[in-house]
């Protein structure tokens, strides 16, 4: 997504150095809506806060993640994958399947890949819920589509960096400096914090296997609290931790059964 977009949609916007994310200086909310409304939004906080576990979603997880492991804090970490704003980009324009994307049907793309399990039907308890949630955490933000493809407005670019030029058995070394801790010498990871790689972990087709996202999302991310590699060091990490094992995508196991 271009800066001089975002720049040009509102004024408090703050731009930061490539592969950063930017941020809207819009409050994000604390006060949940009154009445029924107020409870579907509880509702969707609560299964993105533990969506393995949550009796409505975990039968469309197949892995050990839930929705914040990614999306810090509930998704309102401005710099860690963030819900905020993200309803103002929808629906848009998905250039590559050529198809209008509603903010459900991409919430749902999550569930396929970044939670390797089943797509909630549209309409389901767990889709309405999460939609809402999110669509509350982007009041104040401008309508704005992306011109890049389904992303809001706090989305992490991809880092720019020659990918050509990993080193994994470098991120080898950096792992097992600042991530084995939480993560394990496995990555199966260790006690609540999850997995890396492994048969409970994102598979193949998620936004994180791509060691250029993934590396962008570490420099905003990670280790956890203290975010603090630079470009070449996250690359190397993402290219270490991308070429362990993960399921494999295959569209056809993930598409649920549609209603
Ligand atoms: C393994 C990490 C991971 C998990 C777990 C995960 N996501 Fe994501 N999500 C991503 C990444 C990475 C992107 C950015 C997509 C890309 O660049 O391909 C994304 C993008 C999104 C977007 C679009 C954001 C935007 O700016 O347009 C939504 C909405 C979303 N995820 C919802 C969810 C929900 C809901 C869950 C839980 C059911 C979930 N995600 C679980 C990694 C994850
Ligand atoms: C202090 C513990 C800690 C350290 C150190 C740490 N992480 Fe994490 N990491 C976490 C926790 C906890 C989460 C999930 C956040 C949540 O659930 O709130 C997470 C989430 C992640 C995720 C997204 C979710 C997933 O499992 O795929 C990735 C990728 C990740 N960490 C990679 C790393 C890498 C690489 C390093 C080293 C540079 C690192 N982390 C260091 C605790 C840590």
């Amino acid at each position: 997504m271009g800066l001089a977009l975002i720049v040009a949609a509102a004024g408090a916007v703050s731009a930061q150095e490539a592969g950063a994310v930017k941020s809207m200086a819009v409050p994000i909310p604390t006060e949940l809506p009154p009445g029924e409304l107020g409870k579907v939004v509880a509702l969707g906080r609560d299964i993105v806060n533990n969506t393995s576990t949550h009796p409505l979603s975990r039968k469309y997880v197949g892995n050990s993640l839930n929705c914040t492991s990614c999306h810090l804090d509930g998704g309102t970490d401005p710099k860690a994958l963030s819900f905020l704003g993200v309803a103002s980009a929808y629906p848009t324009f998905a250039p590559r399947e050529k198809q209008i994307v509603t903010l459900e049907d991409r919430t749902l793309n999550c569930f396929m890949r970044s939670m390797n399990g089943e797509r909630p039907p549209n309409g389901s308890e767990v889709s309405v819920a999460i939609a809402t949630y999110i669509t509350w955490l982007s009041e104040g933000y401008p309508v704005k589509m992306s011109l890049k493809g389904p992303f809001g407005p706090n989305s992490q670019p991809s880092l720019k960096i020659d990918p050509a030029t990993a080193d994994a058995a470098h991120g080898k070394t950096l792992y097992a400096a600042s991530c084995v801790s939480c993560h394990g010498s496995d990555g199966a990871g260790v006690g609540a914090f999850p997995p890396l790689w492994g048969a409970k972990s994102y598979n193949s087709g998620a936004g994180l296997a791509q060691n250029l996202k993934l590396a962008s999302y570490l420099k905003n991310a990670m280790p956890l609290g203290n975010p603090n590699l630079s470009d070449k060091d996250a690359l190397d990490i993402a290219a270490y931790v991308n070429t362990q094992t993960r399921p494999k995508f295959v569209l056809e196991e993930h598409l649920g059964k549609r209603k």
